[in-house]
């Protein structure tokens, strides 16, 4: 008797642009946008927690909206524009929020930080004055492992200080 051989699992190709750089790259239709940016693209950045939803860890921006890339079918990705956290910052230096992220220790481990990042990027986007009720309201989906909350609260606030101060005439 002879081995069956499994069906292939259907391919197509998928063209996006990912931090700026158009690319085109041979998916499985069942793939997931976390895992062709980690596994196809070296975006290593884009971490998997939960694989769920619930963490945030694979945050990115698409389109313009904060994305969690688990809950994406890569396939519905074609031509999006993706900025992943390796790209968050492309001209090399850290905005406001990296900087204060810097100073008041709002990371430990840095799992979380890519999506804690694009959170507090999109809130000060939408509000440059927000309230620490906004904040938290803000970071909602964003689970830190080393329960760092307090000093990632202070550091969006931190941050929108420093943005205002940089804005005023
Ligand atoms: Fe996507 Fe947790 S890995 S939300």
């Amino acid at each position: 008797m002879t081995a069956v051989e499994p069906d292939a699992a259907p391919e197509r190709d998928l063209a996006l642009t990912v931090n700026g750089r158009r690319k085109r790259v041979r998916i499985e239709d069942r793939q997931l946008l976390v895992d062709v940016l980690r596994d196809n693209l070296g975006m290593t950045g884009t971490h998997i927690g939960c694989a769920n939803g619930d963490c945030g860890a694979c945050t990115v921006r698409m389109d313009g909206q904060i994305t969690k890339s688990c809950l994406v079918l890569a396939a519905s990705a074609e031509g999006a524009d993706v900025t992943t956290i390796e790209g968050y910052s492309p001209r090399g230096t850290l905005d406001h929020v990296q900087q204060a992220f810097w100073d008041l220790d709002a990371f430990q481990c840095g799992f979380c930080l890519p999506g804690h990042l694009f959170a507090v990027r999109d809130l000060l986007d939408r509000d440059p004055d927000p309230g620490e009720d906004d904040i938290r309201e803000a970071l909602r989906g964003n689970l830190c492992r080393c329960t760092g909350y307090v000093n990632l609260v202070a550091a969006a606030g931190e941050a929108a200080r420093r943005e205002r101060e940089d804005q005023s005439p």
